[in-house]
């Protein structure tokens, strides 16, 4: 478990409130890594919203990258190009809702095809260097919920609760096809679950990064669970590595 300087417990925050650190390793960070529609980002919202910690979903970087390269016409096999759009984002995140240069994209890169060219791009490892910065930076007191694919494994490798959080493909390709018609878009459950598999498969075996669960990730498998069952669970986790000297 975590020893008395890990960020989580509560002794190491009791120290910070009488000390002067500033170090971004005093911030504590809990990951929530998972597959395609497994639910981590409604989940690792309402924690962060109950914790009051802030939220990064990291998928969305790599999905405002593809739109900005779809809108671009930027060739999607040309890393080099890709890379210079994912240091040019200009994005802001706002109560919920994504922009891009200023126009509001929250529902744009929600679109399957913007997914789908995300995973693809998200091979390339410059491109995924690209985006580490951004996603550092995100990491402010008191705390932040970091949701995506290497989250735990690559970006915040000391966070101190790392989930992995998944559920069946036919319970992630209904839970898709339900968020899809929900937001006005058209799906088709076949195909939904097929791209799902294609897009499971390219994220888990791309040569970097790759989904997986951290070492030491708590797994939490949602297919039977509610949202609030799952939220539940890892604030409970959270409570017991806090509390653990
Ligand atoms: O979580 P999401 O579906 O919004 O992510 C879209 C794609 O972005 C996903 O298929 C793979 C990529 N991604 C990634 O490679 N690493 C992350 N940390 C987050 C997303």
């Amino acid at each position: 478990m975590q020893g008395w300087n890990s960020p989580c417990t509560s002794s190491f925050r009791l120290r910070l409130q009488f000390s002067a650190m500033t170090s971004l390793d005093s911030i504590p960070v809990i990951t929530i890594d998972g597959p395609t529609a497994s639910g981590k980002g409604t989940v690792a919202q309402l924690v962060a919203d109950a914790l009051h910690f802030h939220y990064l979903d990291s998928g969305a970087l790599y999905r405002l990258t593809a739109l900005s390269a779809l809108t671009g016409n930027v060739a999607l096999d040309d890393e080099t190009a890709l890379v210079d759009v994912a240091g040019a984002l200009k994005s802001t995140f706002q109560g919920g809702e994504v922009f891009l240069n200023g126009d509001n994209v929250s529902m744009a890169i929600r679109a399957e095809k913007v997914g789908n060219t995300a995973s693809k791009i998200a091979a390339f490892p410059a491109v995924r260097q690209a985006l580490v910065e951004l996603q550092l930076r995100f990491r402010e007191a008191p705390g932040l919920i970091a949701d995506g694919r290497d989250m735990g494994t690559v970006i915040f490798p000391n966070a101190c609760l790392k989930v992995f959080l998944t559920a069946s493909a036919e319970a992630r390709a209904e839970r898709r096809y339900k968020q899809l018609i929900g937001k006005g878009f058209s799906a088709n459950m076949h195909d939904l679950l097929k791209d799902l598999n294609e897009r499971d498969a390219r994220d888990a075996n791309r040569a970097v990064a790759p989904l997986k669960p951290a070492e030491g990730a708590y797994l939490l498998d949602t297919s039977y669970l509610t949202v609030n069952q799952a939220v539940q669970q890892v604030l409970d986790w959270y409570g017991a590595v806090s509390k653990s000297a």
